[in-house]
């Protein structure tokens, strides 16, 4: 787990995903035979073997914030978002602004209570209404922050009851879900590349340039999904159930799972007794969406862990369902070469 709160608590909004690539790099060594980095910043790891060429991917990037404007006179900071957030979810939330000096810790604040009147309690929030205090002089701010520096949530990751909880487990929980399952795969029957995508949260950007470079014949993206299933959602929109095992995939609104390996990964959790739930996500993509339409096309399916709170600073997953998705994960790798997509 010390190697998901690293990755969980480390900086990496859209398009400047380094420091949780260094991370994932320095995991991946000595599980891969090579490793690169693309124009687009994706990390591809090689793992050399015969059979089918398979990508598995999941994104460094987290939703976050570049600075645009900064207020000549308070020095409070104004933000344009790289993903999509929820407002409601940063009001009260500390921030670190990565400027060329070095981080500044801030907050996103709002009028206290007291003051709020009847038509500002009913507004509805909005980004631009949001600023960062960085309780420091304007004339300090205007010194050390740019235009474009990059802003992230500020979270600890930490353990409680049967789950883990933080920022950005949408997606490093992903990574560290592909660490595990090459550690514990007992052979990897296929040429496999480990994929470490970008800008995901903005257009799935890597994993489009990825696959239409590697070209595999099956894509696998691993990703949080929304489990909804909070007393005040309905049962037929709850989406996933936490603690019910991995999600496998049918659809989301940018790709649909080929049947074939649907038909795979449930007969491979039936087999070893892996528990597991079938995803219908209405709204929302993973990198599968990316990987199938690259060339000529690639078989794709995503295998997704429940997270409730999806796209907070309390994102929830289940240990027992992690457990699950390394664990079907390493059965598809232990026998990727028997996998008949017509069948
Ligand atoms: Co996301
Ligand atoms: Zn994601």
């Amino acid at each position: 787990m010390e190697l998901l709160r690293r990755l969980s608590e480390a900086a990496g909004i859209p398009g400047y995903e380094g420091p949780v690539r260094a991370i994932f790099a320095e995991a991946l060594e000595g599980l891969v035979d090579t490793m690169e980095v693309d124009a687009l910043g994706n990390l591809i790891g090689h793992k050399k073997g015969d059979g089918p060429v398979v990508v598995i991917a999941g994104h460094m990037d987290e939703i976050g914030f570049l600075v645009s404007h900064v207020d000549q006179d308070s020095g409070f900071l104004r933000i344009e978002p790289l993903g999509g957030f929820d407002p409601v979810t940063l009001v009260a939330q500390r921030v670190l602004v990565h400027t060329e000096s070095g981080d500044l810790m801030g907050c996103i604040g709002r009028k206290a209570t007291h003051i709020l009147s009847e038509a500002e309690r009913k507004k509805a929030l909005e980004i631009k209404d949001l600023a960062i205090d960085l309780g420091l002089a304007a004339d300090v701010v205007k010194d050390k922050v740019s235009i474009g520096d990059t802003v992230t949530l500020h979270q600890d990751f930490i353990e409680y009851g049967d789950v883990v909880s933080g920022k950005a487990m949408d997606d490093r929980l992903a990574l560290y879900v592909a660490i595990e399952a090459l550690k514990r795969a007992r052979k990897v029957m296929c040429d496999l590349y480990i994929v470490g995508t970008t800008q995901e949260e903005v257009g799935l950007r890597g994993a489009r340039v990825a696959g239409q470079a590697l070209n595999p014949d099956i894509g696998i993206a691993l990703d949080a999904t929304i489990a909804a299933d909070t007393p005040d959602v309905p049962a037929q929109q709850r989406v996933t159930q936490l603690g019910k095992g991995v999600a496998i995939k049918l659809k989301d609104s940018a790709s649909i799972s080929h049947p074939g390996l649907v038909r795979a990964m449930k007969k491979l959790a039936k087999e070893r007794d892996i528990p597991y739930q079938l995803e219908i996500l209405p709204r929302g993509g993973t990198d599968a969406g990316g990987l199938q339409v690259a060339n000529d096309g690639t078989a794709v399916i995503t295998l997704s862990f429940p997270t409730r709170y999806v796209h907070s600073v309390v994102e929830v997953v289940h240990k027992d369902d992690i457990e699950a998705t390394i664990n079907l994960l390493v059965a598809f790798l232990e026998t990727a070469s028997q996998i008949d997509l017509a069948g």
